[in-house]
């Protein structure tokens, strides 16, 4: 497993990656660190584990792109397809990648939050773009994903005054998936991780991959994504075992081999 300066990846024994971005007190994402995060997502790729956690600080999960590096439009150039290319690869593993969320979570950590397929926030969390404050736009997803997940009008709100929302709105619209105690934060997102991880993987991430494409395309593109995926998954032992099991001992008995 290479180091890392700027974030941390723990293989657990139960099949849980955790990804903690790691970059001093606020964790800016800085170009280093966004660096480090694509190899992170490149290892785990290479060598997928059974469910992914990505959390950050007790108290800041991510404060946003380092306001430092910026300049002008060459380094925005540069910097808004580092965003996109780090936190889509995140988005794209074919595993359930949880978002664990102590503190806050603003401008590209909100993005970050928002290209995990589930949030959990601790109590204490708070989340936000901010970037109009700066005079700029989100550019690491946030004006496209952040209305994917809680509707345009409450999206450009939220961009357009730059307004931060806690733990309590944010599960209300549907930005945060679960709330809990700030000292429940990692247990319940290790515990659903290590759920998932025990189950039908490759089903699992062939529901992941017809979900998301989906919601880029027209209803009925989506229901042909879903007919194909329908066949394909019937191809995998998973379906045979847990078909079987099911007939055989009822449901939710079956032990998943993962393909
Ligand atoms: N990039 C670079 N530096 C940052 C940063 C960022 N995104 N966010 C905070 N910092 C720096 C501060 O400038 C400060 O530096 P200093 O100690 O040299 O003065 C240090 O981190 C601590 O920040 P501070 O604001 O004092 O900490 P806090 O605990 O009171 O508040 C935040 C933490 C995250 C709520 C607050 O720093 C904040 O709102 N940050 C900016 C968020 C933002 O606008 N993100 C979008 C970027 S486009």
């Amino acid at each position: 497993m290479a180091d890392y300066d700027t974030v941390t990846l723990e293989r657990r024994d139960d099949d849980v990656a955790v990804i903690t971005l790691a970059n001093g007190k606020v964790n800016p994402l800085s170009m280093e660190l966004l660096a480090e995060l694509r190899a992170v997502a490149d290892e785990l790729a290479a060598d997928l584990p059974g469910a992914v956690v990505v959390t950050g600080g007790e108290k800041i999960f991510a404060a946003g792109a380092d306001i430092s590096q910026f300049g002008g439009q060459d380094e925005a150039r540069d910097i808004g397809p580092r965003f996109h290319d780090t936190i889509g690869a995140i988005a794209e593993l074919p595993r359930f990648v949880i978002a664990a969320v102590g503190g806050y979570a603003l401008g590209g950590g909100c993005e970050l939050a928002l290209g995990c397929d589930y949030r959990i926030a601790s109590e204490r969390a708070v989340f936000g773009q901010p970037e109009i404050l700066l005079g700029i736009i989100p550019g690491g997803g946030g004006t496209q994903r952040l209305a994917r997940v809680v509707g345009p009008s409450r999206a450009k709100e939220m961009c357009i005054t730059g307004r931060q929302v806690d733990a309590t709105e944010a599960l209300r619209i549907g930005l945060a998936d679960e709330v809990v105690p700030a000292d429940e934060l990692h247990p319940r997102a290790f515990e659903l991780a290590a759920q998932v991880a025990r189950g039908a993987l490759t089903a699992q991430a062939i529901t992941k991959r017809a979900i998301d494409a989906g919601l880029s395309t027209t209803l009925a593109d989506g229901l042909a994504i879903e007919r194909d995926a329908f066949v394909e998954v019937f191809g995998t032992e998973d379906s045979r075992i847990g078909v079987r099991s099911f007939l055989e001992h009822g449901p939710g008995k079956a032990e998943f081999t993962g393909s």
